[in-house]
């Protein structure tokens, strides 16, 4: 064990440098959010509103990965302030300080703005939010995030480089993250980790141990109720669960991660992968050898972000599937994407045809009224098997395409993928699976 300790205190020296922003990629960003507030500041008492631009993130705390910086300034609005004041006011102040900005949409909209200085593009985004007194007053998702702020700025002083090894750790494993389309672990989530265990060696070595349901709970107030693979109170939200959108992939991919870490140390744990592509011939003849059959239900991608797009998909993933099931094909594994405008819903089937046979079961013979009421009901042919009467009655679909064809729309699928699904869809085969999807498959086929 001593060895593999020495080993591992080796490789985290090498990495950490080559991954903490050095001194002049510090200076330069502090520069430039300290440029951005006070535009944000002057900008607001020129135009008579009354709010304040803060700095908050991983720039705010020194967390980053070197090159990956996004500045995250904040713009506090007064608690009793009405939303739409808010949204209007914080995107035209927002707005104001930049020349090249887009609008994106969180649980509110907020602005993605580009600064350029001596060259350089620096990304930010600025986030109009409300000044509440404390964060279980929130008026707005965001209203906490000042106060996350607080907590790990107060805490984290001399442990930065841990957590960077926890990001690019996680970035590498496809984990790091907490958007709906990868449903992994947030950059405050990492820094709380690193509160809890005090090293990233040290989180890797408890983490290695984790059980389903996990809970952690630095305030030790915590009273959420909810039933997630990991927990981790929020310090300044007993309610709340900071890893609630962790999913069973992301908590048991960082555990079989860490032991193997542990046991074999090696830099490459933090070189990121290139995406690979696999071209469609590679794929076409993957699934021969496989022996399965990819049927694919594509669509037009509803016009919304995938914060909100990535569930549905899911639902509906877990509806067709049952579908499916219930007609007697069985899948092997699903999943779902959204590529070039058009959302994906990928089944592999071990069984995707079935005779034109279907066999019905009656009641028990020994039930009278049961029994005369099926005799009544069922025109055709019995006979007895197992104590009951069975009829064979025609299977309406003898293939999961034709399946889907014609009772897609009987399954639930969520809002706006509905809307996108009655204005039309295609069922694909392996043989029809669309370029494009290199990189999926690639993932899919790659663990
Ligand atoms: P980031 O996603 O930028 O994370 O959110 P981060 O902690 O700075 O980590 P990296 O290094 O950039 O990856 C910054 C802050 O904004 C809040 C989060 O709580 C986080 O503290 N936030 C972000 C929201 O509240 N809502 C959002 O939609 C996005
Ligand atoms: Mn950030
Ligand atoms: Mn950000």
């Amino acid at each position: 064990m001593i060895k593999e300790e020495e080993e591992i205190n080796r490789i985290c020296k090498e990495v950490i440098v080559s991954i903490r922003p050095d001194d002049k990629e510090r200076e330069e960003v502090k520069t430039v959010t300290t440029l951005i507030i006070a535009n944000l500041n002057n900008k607001a008492s020129e135009m008579g509103i009354n709010a304040r631009a803060i700095s908050v993130g991983s720039t705010a705390r020194n967390t980053w990965v070197s090159g990956d910086a996004d500045i995250d300034i904040f713009i506090m609005f007064p608690a009793d302030m009405s939303e739409e004041d808010l949204k209007e006011k914080g995107l035209v102040l927002a707005k104001s300080v930049s020349e090249r900005y887009e609008e994106r949409y969180a649980s509110h909209p907020y602005i993605h703005a580009y600064f350029y200085v001596a060259e350089t593009e620096y990304e930010a985004d600025l986030v109009p939010c409300f000044e509440v007194k404390n964060a279980s007053m929130l008026k707005s998702a965001v209203d906490r995030t000042p106060f996350h702020n607080e907590y790990v700025v107060t805490r984290l002083s001399g442990l930065e480089d841990e957590v960077i090894l926890l990001k690019q750790f996680m970035k590498c494993l496809g984990i790091y993250g907490s958007e709906q389309r990868r449903k992994g672990f947030s950059g405050y989530l990492c820094e709380l980790l690193i509160l809890e265990y005090a090293s990233f060696v040290k989180l890797l070595i408890n983490a290695s141990r984790w059980q389903y349901g996990e809970r952690i709970d630095l305030e030790g107030h915590g009273n959420y109720k909810g039933e997630d693979p990991l927990i981790v109170i929020d310090p300044v939200d007993p309610k709340r669960n900071v890893a609630a959108s962790v999913s069973l992939y992301s908590f048991c991919k960082l555990i079989d991660a860490a032991r193997d870490f542990l046991a074999k140390p090696d830099q490459k744990f933090f070189m990121p992968r290139a995406a690979e592509s696999m071209i469609h011939a590679e794929i076409l003849k993957l699934v021969k050898e496989r022996g399965t059959e990819f049927v694919m239900v594509t669509f037009e991608a509803p016009d919304v972000v995938e914060d909100i797009l990535f569930p549905q998909l899911r639902k509906a993933e877990t509806s067709v599937r049952n579908l499916i099931e219930r007609n007697d094909f069985r899948v092997y594994r699903s999943d779902v994407t959204s590529e070039g405008g058009k959302a994906i819903l990928v089944f592999e089937l071990l069984v995707w045809q079935l005779p034109k046979i279907k066999k019905h079961m009656g009641p028990p013979v020994t039930s009278e009224v049961h029994s005369e009421a099926f005799k009544n009901k069922h025109s055709q042919p019995f006979r007895i098997e197992d104590g009951r009467y069975v009829v064979e009655v025609q299977r309406k679909h003898t293939d999961v395409v034709s399946l889907l064809k014609h009772e897609l729309k009987s399954c639930s699928l969520g809002k706006d993928v509905s809307e996108s699904v009655e204005k039309g869809y295609e069922v694909l085969k392996t043989e029809e699976i669309l370029v494009g999807l290199g990189y999926f498959f690639s993932g899919y086929f790659g663990g």
